[in-house]
């Protein structure tokens, strides 16, 4: 059974929370901190309730030695002691006999973050395959686990998974947010329920359409991916990007579900990525076989705002655009603008989309906005997720 932190005694006690800070960094300067502020509530909440706060988290990738200089999380930490206005030591070390002291002697309401949980992946990737015997170790440092790294949910590592078997433990405030807003776009949501697919790639997505098309009303569809469908559905697309080898997938889920999905009527086009100076609004008969269609044009935004205002439950995956250029960023802010504005629930995951609404400013415009990226993939696709099976499992 999932228990939240709050059902759980945490005073004066070790309580190692997972969280999830594998955040963009560049030069050691952290870029996006979402996942950080996110974090705070049940960092603060075990402050408060006076526990003894061991925190573990991932950061990056790491294959090599070198790997080690970019993804020490000391940025991380020094940026949290600002956010929480108190020290948070760091140990630049996963294990070991400063680690141990240092948390056998910390007192009431402190704060400790060790080094980035993957450095022990140099050996034998024990963090990413879940060595028990890491697991065990980290397990012997506190008394009670929390998992908050919603993030990290879909990957099973010692941090996260194995960890919980030696431990009492539940989940943290942010992964419970996450688990009630990602739920109720999967299992119950209000009527009329519209989807807005984007990305790149039909291909990347057929889990997610597959079992999102059996619950929404409507599926809007934008981003690169319009592309196969419109070919599905016999229109040139040009240089666009499109899958030929999903144009039968694409054809059926029209003939099927002709009813619920809804694909762009106009489309922003150019010459391609790399030669943006001539920019086209094209009805989708229209696009040129040289052209490449780079953003959903106004016309659709319209149509597609129609589905949205009657809407009760709204879920965002994917851009409609190519929203990184200025010049193609109009249809993923227009839809930002309606469903800001709608009285709708509206729900937000997948990593691009996220950066996308945050970057234009919408981040407190959106009723939830997932810090999952394929995590929040993974929950889309009615996956079991691997890093809170183990704490169902649990009495
Ligand atoms: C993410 O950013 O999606 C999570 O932190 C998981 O990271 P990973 O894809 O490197 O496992």
């Amino acid at each position: 059974m999932l228990k939240n932190i709050k059902k759980l005694d945490i005073k004066n006690k070790k309580v190692i929370i997972r969280c999830d800070f594998n955040v963009p960094m560049e030069n050691g300067k952290i870029k996006d901190d979402t996942r950080i502020v996110e974090s705070l509530p049940t960092i603060e909440y075990a402050i408060e309730e006076g526990a003894k706060v061991i925190l573990l988290s991932h950061l990056g990738r790491i294959k090599s030695e070198e790997d080690k200089k970019e993804n020490t999380l000391k940025p991380v930490a020094e940026y949290l002691s600002k956010l929480l206005n108190k020290k948070v030591t760091f140990i630049n070390q996963t294990r070991g006999a400063e680690v141990e002291e240092k948390i056998e002697n910390m007192k009431s309401k402190s704060v400790i973050l060790l080094e980035n949980t993957r450095f022990e992946d140099l050996e034998d990737k024990k963090e990413s395959n879940n060595d028990d015997e890491l697991a065990e170790y980290w397990a012997s440092l506190g008394d009670v686990f929390i998992n908050d790294a919603f993030g990290t949910v879909h990957r099973a590592h010692a941090s996260n998974v194995g960890i919980a078997k030696y431990l009492p433990c539940g989940i943290g405030l942010l992964m419970e947010k996450e688990l009630k807003y990602l739920k109720k776009a999967i299992e119950k949501p209000k009527k009329p329920y519209t989807v807005i697919l984007g990305g790149s790639k039909v291909s990347d997505k057929i889990d997610v359409i597959d079992n999102l098309v059996k619950k929404a009303d409507y599926i809007l569809i934008g981003g690169a991916m319009a592309f196969t469908f419109l070919k599905s559905a016999g229109f040139e697309v040009g240089k666009s990007i499109n899958e030929p080898d999903k144009i039968g997938y694409c054809t059926e889920l029209l003939d099927k579900y002709s009813d619920k999905i809804v694909l762009p009527i106009d489309i922003i086009t150019s010459d391609g990525i790399d030669n943006t100076d001539v920019v086209n609004e094209r009805f989708i008969n229209e696009i040129k076989e040289d052209e490449m269609g780079l953003d959903i044009g106004p016309r659709t935004v319209k149509v597609f705002r129609q589905y949205l205002e009657d809407s009760k439950t709204i879920f965002w995956n994917g851009p409609v655009g190519f929203f990184e250029y200025e010049k193609f960023e109009k249809g993923t802010k227009g839809l930002l603008e309606i469903i800001s504005n709608l009285k709708a629930t509206t729900i937000i995951g997948g990593g691009d989309t996220t950066r996308a609404a945050i970057g234009m400013g919408y981040k407190n415009k959106i009723d939830h906005i997932s810090t999952g990226g394929g995590a929040s993939l993974e929950v889309l696709e009615g996956k079991p997720l691997k890093a809170l099976e183990v704490l169902n499992e649990k009495k």
